[in-house]
């Protein structure tokens, strides 16, 4: 996720934002860049890490030596891919206007538009740059406008998330940040502020900040600072006192990475269907497919390749397009996909799903079903990654960075990708408008019925006590939830190493049953669905042989806790959407007994977070 940082006060600007720069790279980016004011803005900014950055920056210092004023940023690549020019700080064209920005601008296509029609020029492909060269052309338009309210006005025509900073060579004394959706806190030093996108890189220099809430902007000079509504609204603002490790903060304030991960996935499905999802107009609007769309709708059988969890979400997708496209689909793991000699050709598509990009057997596949002349679309986090680029058309899923060597918000962020491309290719065809309007609605609660689950935690880390030393576990789910029981018994295994294995639960009878005693906790996805009467039977097939059962179950339901030892309830949900629900239950359970067993979950034995070799 895009880091910032700015200054402002007597030390010298340069190696305050480096260092701070350098606190933000656990976030993971890929470019990153600074400007200095003292007179004149001077900018640098490249591809690649802070470190690359600091040579350059000391022929920075030199040509604006005492600079005091300054704003840094990584970046971490949604709009266009990694690069020198897409790296951050934007300037406008007389560049003496500077701008740091995270976050999404949905409408930025139409913003562009309507500058580029007013002679303005883009240099990158980000949607940030818009905000730059708004201000500078609302700026022009009324000379009457300050830093300040230019940057207010220009917020007024943007739609989206944005934490931001802005400065100006015709305002040299101040910084104007603003935070709408993407956090942006203040810190209070003696004669200088500290400003950053989380508390990572202002700790070391004080422990007094000040948070911005969302639709605020704040004036920031070396004297104090006032903050305002976007509406232009005095605000009284608390100042808060930190208490964090720094590690604390790198990781949120969660123990791992992983669990920061977990519980950041209401916000991650935000982000997924942020401009995609368009409820009013009743359809989705996927930017990196639409012009394939119409040969994607035709495709005679779909294919989908991917590795571990990516795999699992992709098996999600087929159910999905399946039921509401009705176009054939195969779901193959990369690695075998690439050396079956595979029957696919130019009335295939194939869609391959890697968090990473990188994931070597998924990149091998790509590539024989391009050879074979296959319509190949990608489903990929990691911006510019080798998948990303090679493959025809693609979607990006917006997850931000995923450190934790265990996948879960990639997995989620997958799902969403795969049943909005569902509603995409039956759009006009398979489903009526109102069944679209009725699925995206359900799609849009998700976020606030994910939330809800995350609350169980507690339950779900004592759940995960009685059961840490058990020596074996059983998944079972059936329908949408089969590849959920797949995904939970991967997260157990891979972070815990008990092992674990994943059914269909009607397959149980065919084998696996004969291994259920009082030792065996079985755990059964049983959400109020199309197969909900059959799995109450299986269930009653695991406890009549004293198999202990924890059950995921839908709000209300009273039949399932008649049947098992533990119930973790989630929000009622149509099938096609419990998946991104019940994932959410197993993947807490799995790393609270991890932990609970004295693993590493952040680090797991044996694994690497993206598999590059075959
Ligand atoms: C499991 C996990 C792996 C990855 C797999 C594919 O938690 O992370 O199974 O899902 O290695 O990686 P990507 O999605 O990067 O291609």
């Amino acid at each position: 996720m895009c880091g910032i940082v700015g200054y402002i006060g007597w030390q010298e600007a340069a190696p305050v934002l480096l260092k701070g720069l350098k606190r933000l790279e656990y976030r993971g980016y890929d470019s990153a860049g600074i400007a200095l004011l003292n007179g004149t803005i001077s900018v640098m900014k490249q591809k690649g890490n802070v470190s690359g950055l600091e040579t350059d920056t000391a022929k920075l210092r030199e040509k604006m030596p005492g600079a005091t004023i300054g704003i840094g940023h990584t970046r971490w690549a949604t709009h266009g891919d990694p690069s020198d020019r897409n790296a951050h700080p934007h300037l406008n064209a007389a560049g003496d206007i500077a701008v740091i920005h995270n976050g999404i601008i949905e409408n930025y296509s139409a913003l562009k538009q309507e500058l580029i029609s007013e002679g303005y020029q883009f240099i990158s492909d980000t949607d940030s740059e818009v905000l730059v060269h708004l201000i500078d052309w609302l700026w022009k338009k009324d000379a009457s406008l300050d830093l300040e309210s230019a940057t207010r006005t220009a917020l007024r025509h943007v739609d989206g998330a944005y934490g931001l900073c802005v400065i100006s060579s015709r305002e040299p004394d101040r910084i104007v940040v603003a935070r709408k959706g993407s956090p942006l806190v203040i810190g209070i030093g003696e004669g200088e502020f500290f400003i950053a996108s989380d508390a990572a890189p202002i700790v070391e220099h004080t422990n007094k900040v000040v948070y911005l809430s969302d639709g605020e902007l704040a004036v920031v000079t070396k004297e104090g600072y006032s903050v305002k509504t976007i509406e232009n609204v005095e605000q009284e603002k608390l100042v808060t006192e930190l208490d964090f490790s720094l590690e604390k903060i790198e990781k949120g304030g969660f123990e791992h990475f992983m669990l920061k991960e977990i519980f950041e996935q209401p916000s991650v499905m935000h982000d997924v269907m942020r401009g995609r999802v368009r409820l009013e107009e009743g359809r989705v609007c996927l930017g990196g497919i639409e012009d394939y769309l119409d040969r994607l709708k035709q495709a005679k059988r779909i294919v989908i390749c991917a590795c571990g969890t990516s795999w699992h979400a992709g098996l999600i997708g087929e159910y999905l397009i399946e039921e509401f496209a009705r176009i054939p689909v195969e779901v193959d793991y990369a690695s075998e996909f690439r050396y079956r000699n595979p029957i696919v050709g130019k009335d295939d598509v194939v869609i391959v799903i890697s968090q990473s990009g990188e994931t070597a057997d998924t990149l091998a596949a790509l590539r024989t079903a391009k050879e074979k002349g296959a319509l190949v679309m990608g489903i990929c986090n990691v911006v510019g990654s080798t998948i990303a680029r090679e493959t025809l058309c693609g979607m990006y899923t917006h997850a931000g960075p995923e450190v934790g060597v265990a996948s879960t918000k990639a997995f989620t962020a997958q799902v969403i990708m795969l049943y909005m491309l569902a509603m995409a290719l039956s759009k006009g065809r398979t489903i009526s408008h109102d069944e679209i309007i009725l699925n995206l609605t359900e799609l849009a609660d998700l976020p606030a019925k994910a939330d809800r689950i995350l609350n169980l935690d507690s339950q779900i880390r004592d759940i995960a006590e009685r059961f840490k030393d058990a020596k074996n576990f059983l998944y079972l789910g059936r329908g949408y939830n089969f590849p959920v029981a797949l995904e939970g018994a991967l997260k157990l295994k891979e972070i815990s190493y008990i092992h674990a294995e994943g059914y269909p639960a009607a397959e149980m009878k065919h084998g696996p049953i004969a291994l259920i005693d009082e030792d065996m906790p079985v755990i059964f996805i049983a959400t109020r669905d199309s197969t909900y009467a059959k799995i109450l039977s299986n269930i009653e097939e695991v406890r009549s042989r004293k198999g202990r059962v924890i059950a995921i179950a839908s709000e209300g339901d009273k039949e399932v806790a008649r049947l098992a030892e533990h119930v973790i309830y989630i929000p009622q949900a149509s099938g096609p959407i419990t998946p991104l629900l019940t994932v959410i239950p197993l993947q807490l359970l799995a790393y609270h007994i991890a932990t609970l067993r004295g693993c590493n979950v952040d680090r797991p034995r044996n694994l690497a977070k993206s598999v590059t070799v075959e």
